[in-house]
């Protein structure tokens, strides 16, 4: 048995939708418990002083997955609320006519988050979905001096590609445009070194591949660009000194954290930071490695089918298969066996972490073959 198996719970089912969320640490209860809950159930004090050292734990776990400093990240509710802050707090795109360039294969809030938080004048270039947004080319002949922001994902969880993210933020750089970095579907499986990779703002969540629960979201924030940021959503807690208390004076905090807002929430990010640990001491290298393999004993199998990229250097961590007028039969079998995958307009999808083997790949293969003749 795969030695990471036993550290997670898989309810007995062989799940591979960690494109969609991933399973949680059998540590994760009692680690919950014991940084959330303890410090409430047995001081008669207040408990924020532990509370808000599970949210500089969250930190320092980003900082370790992602080798960039602990209060370069802001904990966030998800990413859609968080580029909204991120477009209002600067003034370079609240002017007339400013234009954003991203693809329409991007997550769909991502775009709505845009369309409402920006000026009405504000246009969205959309890279058509009929390129390939893994060609560097494709991005840099969409990408000149008339674009103010360019906003890019890791990886595509309905197509299985990966962006050239590398190439995209360097031009972007060279030609002065904002650039965001969208890492919902790619942190924890994709490797990325913020000290190689520097856009200027990288959105992320712990949902998917870092097992970590809905709303521990981040916000990584370049410290070239942070004394510009003046975000509108604030709160005490954006303030450098939440406890100054004095209405007349507002007075942004010096780093990310600026973008934190009123009273924070403090659960989703226990049970984050607990899993972000376990996947930082891991390492994304080493969770890809074994994703890749896993991936390979697909793609072997059904290449005709594989309509996400064969090249690991394009593929993100989802292989994504079409078996045309069997697809719904396939699925339903894969139900009923009690395999986890799901179905998008482009085909199925299929996500194995660092808990399936195999064994269970080949579980997966076997189902898909007696009803696919
Ligand atoms: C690429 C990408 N971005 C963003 C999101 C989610 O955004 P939000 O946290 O606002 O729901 C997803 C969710 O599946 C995603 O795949």
């Amino acid at each position: 048995m795969n030695q990471h198996k036993n550290d997670f719970l898989l309810a007995n089912s062989n799940y591979l939708l960690n494109h969609s969320v991933g399973r949680p640490l059998k540590t994760a209860e009692d680690a919950f418990k014991e940084s959330f809950f303890a410090p409430w159930q047995h001081s008669g004090k207040e408990p924020w002083g532990s509370w808000l050292d599970i949210i500089s734990n969250f930190q320092l776990a980003l900082s370790v997955l992602f080798n960039a400093p602990a209060e370069q990240f802001c904990p966030q509710v998800n990413l859609s609320s968080s580029l909204t802050k991120i477009v209002m707090s600067l003034a370079s795109l609240n002017k007339e006519d400013v234009v954003i360039l991203m693809s329409e294969i991007d997550f769909p809030s991502m775009g709505f988050a845009l369309q409402k938080a920006l000026p009405k004048s504000a246009k969205i270039r959309f890279i058509d979905k009929s390129l390939d947004i893994t060609n560097a080319n494709v991005w840099l002949e969409h990408l000149n001096k008339e674009v103010d922001l360019v906003f890019i994902s890791n990886a595509y969880s309905n197509t299985g590609q990966l962006a050239p993210v590398h190439e995209v933020i360097s031009q972007a750089k060279e030609l002065g445009v904002i650039s965001v970095l969208d890492i919902a579907q790619s942190a924890g499986v994709i490797p990325l070194n913020l000290q190689d990779v520097s856009p200027d703002f990288m959105l992320g969540s712990s949902v998917k591949w870092l097992c970590g629960g809905p709303g521990a979201a981040y916000l990584w924030v370049n410290p070239n660009i942070v004394e510009q940021c003046q975000p509108k959503d604030v709160g005490w807690f954006s303030h450098e000194n939440p406890f100054e208390f004095d209405i007349h004076n507002f007075s942004y905090n010096q780093s990310a954290m600026k973008f934190w807002g009123g009273t924070p929430s403090i659960t989703p990010f226990a049970l984050a930071s607990h899993s972000i640990h376990y996947f930082a001491s891991l390492g994304a290298s080493y969770v890809r490695a074994h994703n890749q393999k896993m991936i390979d004993l697909i793609v072997d199998e059904f290449d005709a089918e594989v309509i996400s990229p064969i090249q690991r250097e394009t593929r993100s961590g989802t292989v994504i298969l079409n078996f045309k007028d069997k697809q719904k039969v396939i699925m339903d079998a894969l139900g009923v066996a009690n395999i986890s995958v799901d179905a998008r307009h482009l085909g199925m999808r299929v996500s194995a972490h660092i808990y399936n083997d195999a064994d269970d790949i080949q579980q997966f293969i076997d189902v898909v073959k007696q009803n696919y003749s």
